[in-house]
């Protein structure tokens, strides 16, 4: 089964719009004609706008890091599926541990986000991912397993084609600490077989896992390599065009 490998960027909470055309100015000239990897910048939701103009016509992808699970409605603050796709954004990241950690956001919550942005054609990046204390304690597989299960509950089969997981250990985001290929590639295993009890060998099988926690330039190629890892979800070295676009042509 050939996948193809996923490579996005996630600015979190970082750059101006003017900022964030700067870096799309600088980034393109290093990707052009790149076909191997789906490519898609994730800016804030002040920044979707300008990225989308800028990347027009270069085959670069725009995703946001959140969206809220209802259509419209009295939800102060929040943005809808609607309002993202009316601007040609094509991705989201859903469920990223920053979310859970400092915004409440659950297995469940995610769910209810994942099934909306299904209905609107939205290509979901799903995290999942363990905390340290749940590494050390040897729970990694059982947390894995109750995200997996919680985030694609009530999932058609036949409806979860476009899905992307990233699997993000907590302990590996922004800390230096990257997971070994070895370590990425059994969760990733881990999660892929949960998706064949829960979807199906098919859906399985053609499913995106991403591997994301401190991935630069100098240990993309040996992620990469990984046959079970299709794609990487990149913070911190996603930042500065030359060293994103090293890790896109890794
Ligand atoms: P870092 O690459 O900065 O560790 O962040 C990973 C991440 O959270 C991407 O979503």
């Amino acid at each position: 089964m050939t996948r193809k490998p996923l490579i996005a960027a996630n600015w979190k909470m970082y750059k101006t719009p003017a900022q964030a055309q700067e870096f799309v100015k600088n980034f393109l000239p290093l990707v052009a004609r790149h076909e191997r990897d789906e490519v898609v910048l994730c800016p804030s939701f002040t920044s979707l706008s300008v990225v989308i103009a800028a990347v027009t016509g270069s085959g670069v992808a725009v995703g946001a890091q959140n969206m809220y699970s209802a259509d419209e409605g009295a939800f102060t603050g929040e943005i809808s599926p609607l309002m993202l796709k009316a601007i040609g954004t094509t991705h989201v990241i859903l469920g990223h541990s920053e979310r859970r950690q400092y915004f409440c956001e659950t297995d469940e919550t995610i769910n209810r986000k994942l099934h909306t942005a299904l209905r609107h054609e939205l290509t979901p990046i799903v995290c999942v991912g363990e905390v340290l204390a749940e590494r050390e304690a040897g729970k990694t597989e059982e947390v894995l397993l109750r995200q997996t299960r919680g985030v694609l509950a009530g999932i058609p089969p036949e409806h979860a084609a476009p899905i992307v997981i990233a699997y993000e250990p907590v302990w590996a985001i922004g800390t230096g600490k990257t997971a070994t290929p070895q370590i990425a590639s059994d969760a990733h295993k881990v999660i892929r077989g949960e998706v064949a009890k829960l979807l199906g060998a098919e859906v399985a099988d053609k499913l995106r896992i991403l591997y994301g926690g401190s991935v630069k330039p100098d240990n993309a190629t040996a992620l990469m390599s990984e046959s079970e890892i299709d794609g990487a979800l990149v913070g911190g070295a996603s930042l500065d065009p030359q060293s994103f676009g090293k890790i896109v042509n890794y």
